[in-house]
């Protein structure tokens, strides 16, 4: 495998590392970044990693005007031996790309990504917290620099890592969260940027979110744009739910997010036998499953949760309590492995960690 030259400047001022039982998501950054610039001249070039600083661009930059960019999350965990491991980074090099085509951004050399990757965790290693339910989120994503006002393609990128040192993205930890269906928007439709990792997705679903928080709900549950009938993801994660013995979640239709939680979680599923089926969920469906008692579970899939289990469902003004609002059997087995196996605690049948 070619090994790539990365300058690195070490940082003189240490920042002060959080203490683990105050750490929340994404607010705390470590004491190094890298960085990877692109010009339409010469390609990918200058790799480095420099100490963790502020970023400077010309205000006209197209990130800020049309929004073209993408990002990836995954996490970095040390093993009770001191060995840090990363959950299938492979995946998530991959997907970039995928989410750098739709955004005509040029790919990016996913063994270059890696090896920048292990080495600024390398650099900032001292940052992984080792308290249960805590990890270093990772954060690589490009932003697109050319100043220039017309619409499009930017001839100029930066490709850059950030990390950051995180515990449980919701408050509720791995307790239920309460989701509301969301009626009125949408997150994606199919030949959109739904599939792709990309800034714009988010920022159009916070009116959601927002509305739905105001509600007392941490996240909605979105519905397809067509028909606002069938179940997509829930927030930023994808869906599952148990009914009747069996497993489902919303197949891959173009519009939804192939989560790489999403396809170790089938995997996991189908090893260990329980039946799971990736098919299109109505709302009506799961309204009806629940009236008939057959909702057993629910849970959302991700990176920065890994598994969110749903407590209650809100929608057009009724409640739907899961599991009497209690973490299920399914939900709490699936996060104990995948956690066992990202942290090393549990045996990788699936070579999954690196
Ligand atoms: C994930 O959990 O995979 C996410 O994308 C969440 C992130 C946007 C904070």
């Amino acid at each position: 495998m070619t090994t790539y030259n990365i300058n690195v400047t070490l940082s003189t001022a240490k920042k002060e590392k959080p203490q683990a039982e105050k750490l929340q998501f994404g607010k705390t950054f470590t004491d190094h970044m890298f960085i990877l610039d692109y010009s339409v001249d010469i390609g990918w070039h200058d790799a480095r990693i420099i100490p963790y600083q502020n970023i400077s661009l010309d205000p006209a930059s197209a990130i800020f005007h049309y929004g073209q960019s993408v990002f990836e999350g995954l996490k970095a965990y040390l093993t009770k031996k001191e060995q840090v491991l990363l959950f299938r980074p492979d995946q998530n090099f991959k997907r970039f790309n995928q989410s750098n085509d739709r955004l005509c951004i040029p790919h990016i050399d996913e063994d270059l990504a890696l090896q920048a990757l292990k080495q600024l965790i390398q650099v900032d290693r001292e940052w992984i917290p080792k308290a249960a339910d805590t990890s270093l989120y990772i954060r690589p994503f490009i932003i697109s620099t050319e100043s220039y006002l017309g619409v499009a393609p930017s001839t100029h990128y930066q490709f850059i890592i950030i990390l950051s040192p995180v515990g449980s993205y919701y408050k509720e930890g791995l307790s239920p969260i309460k989701i509301s269906v969301e009626n009125e928007f949408v997150r994606a439709v199919a030949g959109g940027t739904g599939t792709a990792k990309t800034g714009g997705n988010y920022a159009s679903s916070l009116k959601a979110q927002q509305q739905s928080g105001e509600k007392g709900y941490s996240q909605v549950l979105w519905l397809d744009g067509v028909e606002r009938k069938y179940i997509e993801e829930v927030g930023s994660m994808n869906i599952f739910f148990k009914i009747d013995g069996e497993v489902v979640t919303p197949m891959i239709n173009g519009s939804i997010l192939e989560g790489i939680t999403r396809k170790s979680i089938l995997q996991l599923l189908r090893y260990w036998g329980v039946p799971v089926t990736e098919r299109r969920i109505s709302i009506d469906e799961i309204k009806q499953a629940y009236v008939d008692g057959k909702l057993e579970e629910a849970f959302g899939t991700g990176t920065a949760a890994v598994i969110a289990p749903v407590g209650e469902l809100f929608w057009n003004n009724e409640k739907m309590t899961i599991n009497n609002g209690q973490t299920g059997e399914v939900s709490q087995k699936l996060y104990d492995t995948l956690t066992g196996i990202q942290t090393g605690a549990l045996e990788d049948p699936f070579g999954w960690v690196v």
